[in-house]
């Protein structure tokens, strides 16, 4: 078999697009576009570029983008006012502060940040409240890689209700809100993690498999039953010729590039399962570009709800 690639460049244009009016309707009636402050701490070179692409894509969209830069060595506390700053800032509808954090900031800086993100302008859903609401299935700002995961499968028609979905990985930001999402369109969700005994067997009963743990080439064909979908969450970079080789078969375009570069974007999901697949999310161009339009429609969404009535 030969999957179907489900194309998430496409799909994310075709969001875009539909946010538009919603953009140019709230700037002709607040006098001013929705705002989106991007607060990066360091310099991880992965973090420049997701955020690059977030400041660009908005800035297209029509959006106020206001990025904000500390130096990797910024305290806790002043990341926590800056956040304050932005939370008191009537011009800012959004906030998002890009994660990981450096480590020297400690261990639950993360959750200290998210926890002081107003949860109005919370557009990444990771505030408790908005969890929360989430998991109560009346969320309001729904974290934006799992919500792009549903769009991709329902823009592609394939059927999530009755289904059963494994997701692979448990993080916040990805594996614990996905399962959620797929639970709520009434899918029977397992969650697998390091210590889940016979992956390879739990992940091939799936119809729908997501994975999301950052591991090259982790999923490959003996973790998937033929005809399933699977959707690749993991972006890493690999600089390793052995992985390269173990990942792409020789002559390939993509061993070439990664000759040619000394580096390639590779997902979780091995190549090879393609053979096997019905349908599968590409790395890159699959739920990459995705999360990038969930997060303008956030930002659109939390800006409307604090116009006044
Ligand atoms: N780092 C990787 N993905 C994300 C995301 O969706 N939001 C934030 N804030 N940081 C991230």
């Amino acid at each position: 078999m030969t999957a179907r690639l489900l194309d998430g460049r496409a799909i994310a244009a075709a969001i875009r697009e539909s946010v538009l009016p919603d953009v140019h309707a709230f700037t002709a009636r607040a006098g001013r576009p929705p705002g989106l402050g991007i607060v990066l701490v360091g310099e991880d070179p992965s973090s420049e570029i997701y955020v690059r692409n977030k400041v660009r894509a908005g800035t297209e969209s029509g959006l106020w983008v206001d990025l904000q830069r500390l130096p990797a060595d910024a305290s806790l506390d002043a990341l926590l006012a800056l956040v304050s700053r932005l939370n008191a800032s009537d011009a800012h509808d959004g906030i998002l502060v890009q994660s990981p954090l450096p480590s020297a900031m400690g261990k639950s800086a993360a959750q200290q940040v998210f926890d002081a993100i107003d949860p109005a302008k919370d557009v990444d859903g990771f505030h408790p409240v908005n969890v929360g609401r989430l998991v109560q299935g009346r969320a309001h700002l729904m974290p934006c890689t799992p919500s792009g995961v549903i769009e991709m499968l329902t823009r592609n028609h394939i059927p999530i209700g009755g289904t059963r979905a494994v997701v692979i990985g448990r993080s916040e930001i990805v594996g614990k809100p996905m399962a959620m999402l797929l639970l709520q369109r009434d899918a029977t969700v397992t969650i697998c993690h390091s210590k889940t005994p016979d992956l390879p067997a739990v992940a091939a009963s799936a119809d729908i498999l997501v994975s999301a743990i950052g591991r090259p080439g982790f999923v490959t064909p003996a973790f998937v039953k033929p005809g399933a979908t699977v959707i690749d969450v993991g972006i890493s970079t690999v600089t390793d010729a052995s992985i390269a080789s173990r990942l792409f078969a020789e002559g390939s375009a993509r061993l070439a590039d990664f000759t040619r570069r000394g580096s390639v974007i590779v997902g979780d999901v091995h190549p090879s399962v393609a053979d096997v697949a019905g349908a599968l999310s590409p790395v890159p161009g699959g739920v990459g570009p995705l999360t990038i339009a969930m997060l303008l429609k956030n930002t659109v969404t939390a800006a409307q709800a604090r116009l006044p009535v």
